[in-house]
């Protein structure tokens, strides 16, 4: 065998290892090279990190995780006793002293009061390493039926809250020459798919801002890291919104609904943070299949999706399928 063949055989032996490896696992390859190879979570240790949405689902875990890492946490998001709760579990298993955690209370909706918050930070803690923008709601409905205030709303939580929590952290950064954003964005951001257009809407839109963000503050040394997310367990579908403006969907998820858990999502989300990774796709399959499958081949992938998903629309719309079924 002369040594072209030899090569050519070495590179289709390692796509097909590399495919393997990809129905394998439920995060993109770069993710799983770093969390085997890569730094671990435990070199986060001592960083100050601001979790927003730290009251429930994947903010909870993450604070958990980084706490057991050894980082300072801030913990925000409106509902104040989970988020003191949050932090006496930490205190009982033993992962940080209570001085190590601030609960900062905060509406991200009020954009006014973001530099405020930074002060109180700053004032507490002298520094901000890393802020993770993970607040966020998702919604469920069609949009025929979806009111361009919901739209709004979405697009305020979802994208603007986060924007202007990081501009106002920023300066920090900026006069350090250091820092790090991270932003729980989703699959959504990426993908849009049927009964998720306002989500999908304010996802992508938050993906092009990161895009930007991250090529500008390049010579700022200021990392930026986009966490997108597939069906994770948590309170999301309780607060999603619907087709009707102040009434949220309040469906508490099946735990025999085929979705990563939180701790799991935070374990990678942590592993990316650590390796200082700009994108990474975490999720089961097949929605992390959809994800390169929309990447690289774009136009059939939208085709199939049009003409497979009618049968979905259909049956949203007679009411025999369920806008919250992953299914
Ligand atoms: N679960 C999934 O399948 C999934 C998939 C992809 C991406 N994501 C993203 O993951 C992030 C976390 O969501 P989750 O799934 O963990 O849902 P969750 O359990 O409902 O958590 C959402 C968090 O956001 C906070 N929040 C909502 N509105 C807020 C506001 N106005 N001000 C401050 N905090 C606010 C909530 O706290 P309070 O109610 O106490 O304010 C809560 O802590 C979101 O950005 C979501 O889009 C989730």
């Amino acid at each position: 065998m002369d040594w072209l063949s030899v090569i050519v055989m070495l590179l289709v032996v390692g796509m097909i290892v590399q495919c393997v490896r990809l129905f394998l696992s439920d995060c993109d390859l770069e993710l799983q090279w770093a969390e085997k190879f890569g730094y671990a979570t435990g070199t986060l240790k001592d960083k100050v990190v601001w979790i927003t949405g730290a009251s429930s689902g994947i903010g909870e875990s993450l604070a958990y995780r980084l706490a057991a890492d050894g980082c300072s946490l801030v913990l925000s998001a409106r509902r104040e006793e989970r988020l003191q709760q949050v932090k006496q579990n930490i205190i009982d298993r033993g992962y940080l002293k209570k001085e190590n955690i601030l609960v900062l209370p905060l509406d991200l909706l009020d954009l006014k009061s973001h530099s405020d918050a930074v002060e109180t930070v700053l004032k507490y803690f002298k520094k901000i390493d890393i802020l993770v923008n993970n607040a966020g709601r998702s919604q469920r409905s069609l949009i025929e039926r979806c009111p361009v205030e919901v739209d709004r709303q979405v697009f305020e939580i979802n994208t603007l809250s986060p924007i202007s929590l990081t501009k106002a952290v920023l300066p920090h950064f900026m006069e350090r020459i250091a820092g790090h954003v991270v932003f729980t964005s989703s699959i959504a951001g990426k993908i849009g798919s049927p009964g998720l257009g306002s989500y999908a809407c304010s996802k992508h839109a938050l993906q092009g801002w990161l895009d930007a963000l991250r090529t500008e503050m390049y010579p700022y040394n200021i990392n930026v890291t986009s966490v997108c997310p597939g069906p994770v367990f948590s309170e999301a579908l309780v607060h999603a919104f619907t087709d009707k403006i102040d009434t949220s969907l309040g469906v508490t998820m099946d735990p025999r609904e085929k979705r990563m858990s939180s701790e799991r999502c935070a374990t990678l989300m942590a592993v990316a943070m650590a390796n200082r990774l700009d994108e990474v796709w975490i999720s089961p399959h097949p929605e992390l299949f959809y994800v390169y499958l929309f990447q690289f081949l774009p136009s059939t992938a939208k085709r199939i999706a049009k003409v497979l998903g009618q049968d979905r629309v259909d049956k949203i719309k007679s009411g025999s399928a369920s806008l919250h079924k992953t299914k």
